[in-house]
């Protein structure tokens, strides 16, 4: 591999000319106390980091930004750290999804427009692992993702709590008159105890997975706990190997093919990933001008099994104990013949160098093959007259009896008016029943996590733990149970969810991987005909731009502007 030159960089057209611009640029650093022994000549590393006091995920960033400028300069590199936006799953509304491609746009500019060669990403939480890496592929320079690790096993009464699962279960516990306010209160103590993100296969450490099976992290970076001293040494690792990825110009479009995105969705089917995984890895994809479909994922999943036995797919074991049975590494060795093992990574080296000899210690945590928790994989598309362009179920996390349904449909319009029926002792629902949620979709909402539709009490009570739930929205990766999520195209541009009315019958056939609305087509386009779309839920600001740009979930839910097939590429700034 040739080695690049100094005056070759990004960075040298700020700083080498002897002129009056240069001049100001080189000052400006001697006025922040780093002599010309600190940065001449080196590359610089952009180190973007979502650290906030509003994102509880990250908290560590703070010191660990400090480790990866220790391994930058170790590596004969400047580091200049960039603040992102942080996204926090749990704080921002209406939900991060709105602004997952504000984080990708911010990432790109911030890249860009600084004299950086190299950057180091630093993120975890839900949104960010896509948003940050979205960005740094559009803007084409080497790059390493930093996942933040999961936080440690949650615990209440010597019992293990996982994110987002367990907070669900019990609240449905509460909601049945089962659980006591203190115990209730005990559990809000201890269900997140140290920094990190959700320790349940949600949406982070299915991200962070992925992020590490395409090859955007150093081997084995995304199973290691937020609080482990490992993460502390991985995070200098970083910034020394960026260094080298410059000086080596290991550019995203040298590094990544197709198989690389594959490699993503085979590691998500077998980790038992959340559903959100299949809208992030579509549009990261596109964004690498190496599209995957739908359709890629329904065929991974019908040949990849589940073998990570971590809630809310599995049943017992959290993030920690999948880092104590060996990790990502581990569990990508089992699969190794559904990998193109042949796909480079950031350290130079293939997916398959990487993960060679990886052991896994503990078979009921990471199963064998011919033991796996679920058969097919994680997660299943279903077409048909009710989602032309798809709808997505984990039937991992399903009560097996609903996997093939027929049931009536109970219509809500809008989240407020779900929520206040659903405590109603007098709702006509029963558990054969499938509820319907809609204008909750990208363009309608900004695609909220509102997919797992609350129980009705009243068939809580009457001890029903599962029913079918459809709706345009996502779920939390943490969350489970019979949700048809992300129905495309969605109600609020007319799509056929618009159109289903109480009372309708639904069929539901994962296994055949159709849904279908048991009415005539001549009837289907007579309530078209009939529809109106609904007003426009931002006329102003970033949301107004949203509204005009975004994409459906089937593609991914980028803005059609930032695709890669979208005009020319961006040129590199003038520097007068
Ligand atoms: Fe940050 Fe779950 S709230 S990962």
């Amino acid at each position: 591999m040739t080695r690049r030159t100094y005056d070759s960089l990004r960075s040298a057209r700020w700083f080498a000319p002897d002129d009056f611009r240069s001049f100001g640029h080189r000052s400006r650093v001697l006025q922040m106390g780093y002599g010309y022994e600190d940065w001449k000549g080196k590359p610089i590393i952009a180190i973007v980091n979502t650290w906030s006091d509003a994102n509880q995920c990250h908290t560590h960033f703070k010191q660990r930004v400090e480790d990866v400028k220790r391994g930058v300069f170790q590596a004969g590199g400047f580091p200049l750290e960039l603040p992102a936006i942080s996204l926090s799953e749990s704080m921002v509304k209406p939900t991060t999804m709105l602004y997952r491609n504000f984080l990708a746009m911010e990432t790109e500019e911030l890249l860009r427009s600084h004299p950086v060669d190299g950057a180091v990403l630093m993120g975890g939480c839900d949104k960010t692992t896509p948003g940050l890496t979205m960005g740094a592929l559009s803007m084409g320079i080497p790059f390493i993702y930093l996942p933040a690790g999961p936080m440690l096993r949650g615990n209440w009464k010597g019992q293990v709590l996982g994110s987002g699962s367990d907070a669900f279960k019990y609240w449905d516990e509460r909601r049945a008159g089962r659980l006591s306010d203190q115990a209730w209160f005990e559990m809000e103590a201890g269900i997140a105890r140290s920094h990190g993100t959700c320790m349940t296969m949600g949406t982070a450490a299915t991200m962070m997975g992925i992020a590490e099976s395409i090859g955007f992290t150093l081997p084995g970076a995304s199973s290691i706990p937020a609080a482990d001293a490992n993460h502390v040494r991985m995070s200098a690792e970083c910034g020394r190997r960026i260094v080298d990825m410059v000086w080596d110009d290991l550019t995203p479009a040298k590094m990544l093919t197709r198989a690389n995105f594959e490699n993503g969705i085979a590691c998500a089917m077998a980790m038992g990933c959340s559903t959100n995984a299949i809208i992030h890895l579509i549009a990261m994809s596109r964004r690498a001008g190496h599209p995957v479909s739908l359709a890629d994922f329904d065929a991974f999943s019908r040949r990849v099994q589940v073998i990570a036995n971590i809630r809310p797919s599995g049943d017992a074991y959290l993030m920690e104990d999948f880092f104590y049975a060996g990790g990502l590494r581990a569990m990508l060795e089992r699969i190794r013949p559904h990998l193109q093992t042949e796909a480079l990574t950031v350290n130079g080296k293939t997916i398959g160098e990487n993960i060679a000899g990886a052991e896994v210690y503990n078979d009921d945590v990471i199963r064998p093959l011919d033991k796996p928790i679920y058969a097919e994989g994680a997660l299943a598309v279903l077409r048909g007259n009710l989602a032309p362009d798809g709808v997505v179920i984990k039937p991992s996390a399903v009560a097996p009896h609903l996997l093939r349904h027929t049931g009536r449909a109970l219509v809500f319009d809008d989240y407020p008016s779900l929520k206040k029926a659903v405590d109603d002792p007098e709702l006509d629902v029963t558990g054969d029943d499938i509820l319907v949620l809609r204008n909750a979709g990208p363009l309608g909402a900004g695609m909220p996590e509102w997919g797992m539709l609350p129980i009705p009490t009243k068939l809580l009570k009457q001890g029903v733990k599962d029913m079918l739930r459809l709706s345009d929205a996502r779920m939390s990766g943490t969350s489970y149970g019979g949700c048809l999520l992300h129905c495309s195209p969605e109600a609020a541009i007319g799509g056929p969810l618009a159109l289903v009315k109480t009372g309708d019958r639904i069929t539901v056939d994962v296994p055949a991987r159709t849904i279908h609305l048991e009415i005539s087509d001549d009837e289907m386009a007579q309530r078209k005909a009939a529809w109106t779309p609904p007003p426009p839920r931002y006329e102003r600001g970033y949301g107004w731009m949203f509204g005009r740009h975004i994409k459906q979930a089937n593609e991914g839910c980028d803005f059609d502007f930032l695709e890669t097939t979208f005009g020319k590429p961006v040129p590199e700034p003038d520097i007068f």
